[in-house]
């Protein structure tokens, strides 16, 4: 390994734990931006990005958006370079944490406790995506520390609305195309194979999410005096819902795999040969066995096959004890993780379709749209994939798996789309670390040796020419 390498990774393990300490600030701003009542606390956790990057020797601005600001760094490489620029892709905003009380310490004070795999950090946003955000950060630090400079150009884009619809995202890109204009676009909000073995996402699924609510009576009933009668709004959701899926799990939307491309044989085999660890997956939910599209594999089902689920659905009485009533509408939220070529407007239109049909005379539905995107697939002949891998490879001392991902990440479309640069998803998340859920971690070990791969990885990317 080069010297000049080896002096940036000294850094790094250096500055561990005040990295572990500038994280632990960043995770105390509450930075919720689904949630209004939080919005100066979402722009507080855009400007402390500023201030790290700028610290780090990044030139840093908060710029303002429709909703929450951009975050929009750059840093122009050694004098006079002229090798390719890497824009760097975060998000500083974070889901909500409910519910509390499952949580076994505040969501946003932070707290460092012992797990297997030696210390973690557990608080909201920890691995999605302000750890992961932190591993390049951390990384331009310590490059600028030892070096005076970053070995390439690069610019950084962190949005604070990821986790609720990024809406912002679309005309901001469109309207500074040219600013973020770039070779390459990396992102760390994704997972790796095991704590040991570091992963390039090639594939994640798009999504399609709506709210039904079906309308009945004109009041809620007594279900004694008209029960029977007439059409329950719960009753007929549940039905619909119920007729989603046949017998072998398959979706019965019209239409919904018209456009679905089976995964290639070699790319079947990768996965394969990666021999998934099924039972330690589902055994880590309490599960003993798989669920699912009949004649597919847990790995299918997650990465290369789409779904619909019901996110949430209510209506009627939910509160204690019994009340006889007929309520006058029920609602779900429903989402379908799609898959390539799959269109989200096709999907959208199948689902008004499959409820219209459903519908008994005296219903009438309501259909909200919560967003769209296409599922997204690296190209294969991205030149920046070689580099990253060597650079894994240095850290890890083995190779990178090739992996594909249920989760969806819309912005990495939208920005090939606007600025032409493809995304190279290199993440340090790992199954068990609770993205979303209560409890929400990130192992210390993953920061730091994602931390390192970024220095790694910014080596490998100023050795290359245009
Ligand atoms: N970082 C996640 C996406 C992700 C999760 C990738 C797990 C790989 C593994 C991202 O922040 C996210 O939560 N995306 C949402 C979609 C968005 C439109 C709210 C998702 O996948 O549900
Ligand atoms: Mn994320
Ligand atoms: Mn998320």
């Amino acid at each position: 390994m080069s010297d000049t390498l080896t002096r940036v990774l000294d850094r790094v393990r250096a500055a561990h734990p005040e990295s572990v300490q500038r994280l632990c600030d960043f995770l105390r701003i509450p930075s919720i931006s689904a949630d209004p009542a939080h919005n100066a606390q979402t722009a507080q956790a855009g400007a402390w990005c500023v201030e790290q990057l700028r610290s780090a020797g990044l030139n840093a601005q908060l710029m303002p958006t429709a909703g929450h600001p951009m975050v929009v760094a750059t840093h122009e490489g050694p004098p006079g370079w002229d090798g390719p620029r890497i824009l760097y892709y975060g998000h500083y905003d974070v889901q909500p944490p409910d519910p509390l009380h499952l949580w076994t310490s505040p969501p946003f004070e932070p707290t460092i406790v012992d797990g297997p795999k030696g210390k973690r950090v557990v608080a909201r946003g920890a691995v999605d995506d302000k750890g992961q955000v932190m591993t390049f950060i951390e990384a331009f630090r310590a490059w600028r520390d030892v070096h005076g400079t970053l070995p390439c150009p690069v610019t950084v884009l962190l949005e604070g609305e990821e986790e609720s619809g990024s809406a912002s995202l679309e005309p901001f890109l469109k309207a500074h195309a040219k600013m973020l204009a770039a070779d390459v676009c990396v992102v760390s909000d994704t997972g790796m194979w095991d704590i040991d073995t570091p992963a390039v996402t090639t594939m994640l699924r798009g999504l399609v999410y709506v709210e039904i609510t079906v309308h009945g009576p004109s009041r809620d009933l007594h279900s004694g005096m008209y029960g029977g009668a007439v059409p329950n709004p719960c009753n007929v959701l549940a039905s619909i819902i119920a007729q989603l899926h046949d017998a072998n799990r398959v979706v019965q939307i019209p239409g919904f795999y018209d456009d679905v491309r089976e995964v290639s044989a070699p790319v079947k085999a990768q996965w394969s040969s990666l021999q998934f660890p099924e039972s330690e997956f589902l055994g880590d939910i309490g599960l003993k066995s798989g669920f699912g599209e009949k004649g597919r594999s847990t790995l299918e089902r997650t990465w290369s096959r789409p779904t619909c689920d019901v996110n949430g659905m209510w209506g009627g009485y939910t509160g204690a004890g019994a009340k006889t009533v007929i309520a006058s509408h029920a609602s779900a939220k429903l989402s379908c993780r799609l898959v390539a070529d799959q269109e989200p407007a096709k999907v959208l239109a199948g689902i008004r379709a499959f409820v219209e049909a459903r519908l008994p005379d005296g219903c009438t539905y309501e259909l909200a749209e919560f967003g769209a995107a296409p599922a997204f697939s690296v190209r294969d002949d991205n030149p920046f994939l070689g580099a990253t891998q060597r650079a894994l490879k240095g850290v890890f001392g083995r190779d990178a798996a090739l992996i594909g991902s249920g989760g969806s990440i819309p912005a990495v479309g939208a920005i090939r789309t606007h600025t032409g640069a493809d995304a190279l998803l290199v993440g340090f998340g790992l199954d068990d670390d609770c993205v979303h859920s209560p409890n929400e971690k990130f192992e210390l070990r993953c920061l730091l040796n994602g931390t390192l791969s970024h220095a790694a990885m910014l080596h490998e990317f100023g050795l290359m020419r245009r």
